[in-house]
């Protein structure tokens, strides 16, 4: 079993799928709307703060993991003490939850390239947006749609389905993006935008900003659901997995930065509100693109984008429980693939169906689909990761040094992995229950 384990082909491979997994809706959808209700500047400036000194040390933590016992969840949990296999088993566990709400979103992204191609008119966006998630049989049939597309890639399998999957689409996603933000910049009043986004007002700092911008870092750098362990794990040998770390962190960060520079020029060139919330890119931005000539081709163009970024970040949430899967049940890969397909869409159908004739069932006073958003992004992503800091930190005393190569970093990291990380997480938990 050992060695018919599946490794990337080269570490540009490894990287680039990588990049592929924490690029996605954290970045194109939820970042500007997250930062478009914290007041711009001062939620980029915290949000740089963070993920530029303590994120590398929970990413490298899983990777690092992942990559020395060469195993997937359960089994490199197992493997560090047989029993703490229990605690991997949350990861694909969260994997199968954030997949079942992710395509839901995915769907609705397939919907907005349909209605690009068709030109198809609209008076009222915020209407047509509520009462297309309304529809029971088309947006199910779109979120199974989306589903299958990922679930089709992950079933060819680590090099002919995910490695060629972002090896396709993570550069046209580039391109994309690059193409779009021109564009937005060149829009009158595009300054004012930049200026939001650019321009803090620290008066605004407050708790509450503080910890969505943890949320955020963390989410968008995939921590916490066994997806860089799994990634990781079938790196074949990685001598500078730090050099890596960077280039997945700064690549993540320059996406994100990017999503807003393309975003908020148009927002307040049209003088729309910055801080509509999660319909920004579903409702501010298509109102937008229809009032901008070529707007069609530049709708395209941009939710070919949002898809492209959501389809490899999928890949990767859907590759953790499939490779549990694969190892724990001595299962072939297509077999995990169709027992996935199934349970994800047991709960994604349900999820989807909570936006129209499900909206009245609701769990603590959310629906499903948000019960699920919650307890996987605000729960279980921070519990998932405190518990492999504590793990790593104290129970298999990883020393920094010997990652890092370095005292100052070493020790950094050492003090992070700890201390800093496990209480930031706790402060996480701690909101999110609140
Ligand atoms: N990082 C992904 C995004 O930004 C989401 C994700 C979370 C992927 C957790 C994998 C694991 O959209």
């Amino acid at each position: 079993m050992e060695n018919k384990r599946p490794s990337w082909t080269s570490k540009y491979a490894f990287i680039i799928t990588t990049i592929g997994s924490a690029v996605g809706l954290g970045n194109i959808w939820r970042f500007p709307y997250v930062m478009g209700q914290n007041g711009g500047a001062v939620f980029l400036a915290v949000y740089i703060l963070i993920i530029s000194t303590i994120c590398f040390i929970p990413l490298l933590n899983e990777l690092y993991i992942g990559n020395s016992t060469k195993k997937e969840c359960i089994g490199a949990y197992e493997s560090i003490n047989p029993k703490l296999g229990f605690l991997g088993a949350l990861n694909p566990l969260t994997g199968v939850l954030i997949a079942s709400f992710y395509v839901v979103v995915g769907g609705w992204i397939i919907n907005y390239i349909f209605r690009s191609i068709l030109s198809y008119k609209i008076t009222d966006y915020g209407e047509y947006f509520i009462s297309f998630i309304q529809q029971p049989f088309y947006s199910c049939f779109l979120t199974i749609l989306f589903l299958f597309i990922c679930i089709f890639f992950t079933a060819r399998g680590v090099k002919k389905g995910i490695e060629a999957a972002n090896k396709f689409l993570m550069p046209l996603l580039a391109v994309l993006l690059i193409f779009l933000v021109i564009n937005s910049l060149r829009l009158p009043n595009a300054d004012i935008g930049l200026e939001f986004m650019f321009k803090p007002d620290f008066s605004k700092l407050n708790s509450h900003l503080l910890l969505s911008a943890l949320g955020q870092a963390f989410f968008t750098l995939s921590v916490g659901m066994g997806a860089l362990l799994t990634y990781g794990s079938y790196i074949k040998e990685d001598k500078n997995l730090v050099k890596s770390v960077y280039t997945i962190i700064l690549s993540d960060t320059a996406f994100a930065l990017l999503a807003g520079v393309m975003i908020f020029p148009a927002v307040f060139s049209f003088n729309m509100e910055p801080n509509s919330g999660a319909g920004l890119v579903f409702v501010t931005l298509p109102k937008i693109f229809s009032q901008i000539p070529y707007g069609h081709l530049i709708s395209f163009a941009f939710f070919i984008l949002l898809f492209s970024a959501a389809v490899t970040s999928a890949i990767s949430i859907i590759e953790c429980p499939c490779a549990t899967l694969i190892e724990q049940l001595k299962i072939s890969r297509v077999k995990a693939c169709i027992i996935l397909f199934f349970i994800i869409s047991l709960i994604a159908i349900p999820a989807t169906l909570s936006f129209g004739n499900l909206e009245n069932i609701k769990i603590f006073g959310k629906t499903i689909f948000d019960t699920l958003d919650f307890l996987t992004s605000n729960i279980m992503l921070p519990m998932n990761t405190l518990i492999l800091c504590l793990i790593s930190g104290w129970y298999l005393k990883i020393k920094g040094y010997n990652l890092l190569n370095n005292k100052i970093s070493g020790l950094f990291f050492d003090v992070g992995l700890k201390y800093i990380v496990p209480i930031a997480l706790a402060g996480l938990i701690f909101m999110g229950l609140r």
